[in-house]
């Protein structure tokens, strides 16, 4: 199974953001704009694991998550990756805090002592609105960062679970699931 970690948001500020990346959207730029329903923020990518991993991954998010304390996500700014000029992902930025790198590293490491990969790549944390498939000359983003930079959003989510899912690739595009939820602590 395609397995990832991942924080989801509540649908009214799912909405509200989807709401905010309409000027993104009516761009007509070539991207494949995810639904609201699953934008989320990847914690940790763990790819293709053994079912027989399942048990083991699952005790070790229920332990981090229960030695982590609930906290407020900020979501920012809207960006892409690896640049707004060629983008492969157009996303809405969530506030790097003390608490989410905590969160982020504790998952990383306690997977790690299980045999995971760790990511060696800078934590970026981001909700994905859209992918761009095709190396589409930078022409067919004009604009895009003047519109990323003029474009504002700010909310707050209070962050109180983190979920492992499961995602599903089909020609249609991913479909997520949540195998499970793991409850952060009480303040
Ligand atoms: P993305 O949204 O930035 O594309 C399910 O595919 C989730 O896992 C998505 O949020 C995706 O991030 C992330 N993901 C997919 N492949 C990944 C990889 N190789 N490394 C890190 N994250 C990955």
């Amino acid at each position: 199974m395609r397995l990832f970690v991942a924080l989801n948001l509540p649908k009214k500020e799912r909405e509200r953001i989807h709401k905010a990346a309409r000027a993104l959207r009516d761009q007509g730029m070539p991207v494949r704009w995810v639904e609201p329903q699953k934008y989320h923020l990847t914690l940790k990518f763990l790819g293709e694991v053994r079912t027989d991993r399942m048990g083991l991954i699952e005790s070790i998010l229920g332990n981090v998550a229960a030695a982590s304390p609930q906290f407020s996500a900020d979501l920012c700014g809207f960006g892409a990756f690896p640049t707004v000029r060629r983008p492969r992902v157009v996303w809405l930025g969530v506030e790097p805090t003390p608490a989410l790198r905590c969160l982020k590293q504790d998952v990383e490491w306690a997977l790690a002592d299980a045999g995971f990969d760790r990511e060696t790549r800078a934590f970026h944390p981001h909700l994905t609105l859209g992918r761009v498939d095709h190396e589409d000359g930078a022409g067919a983003f004009r604009g895009l960062d003047d519109l990323v930079s003029e474009l504002t959003y700010t909310g707050s989510v209070s962050v109180r679970s983190v979920e492992l899912m499961r995602s599903q690739t089909s020609k249609g595009g991913a479909t997520y699931t949540v195998l499970s939820s793991y409850p952060l602590a009480e303040g």
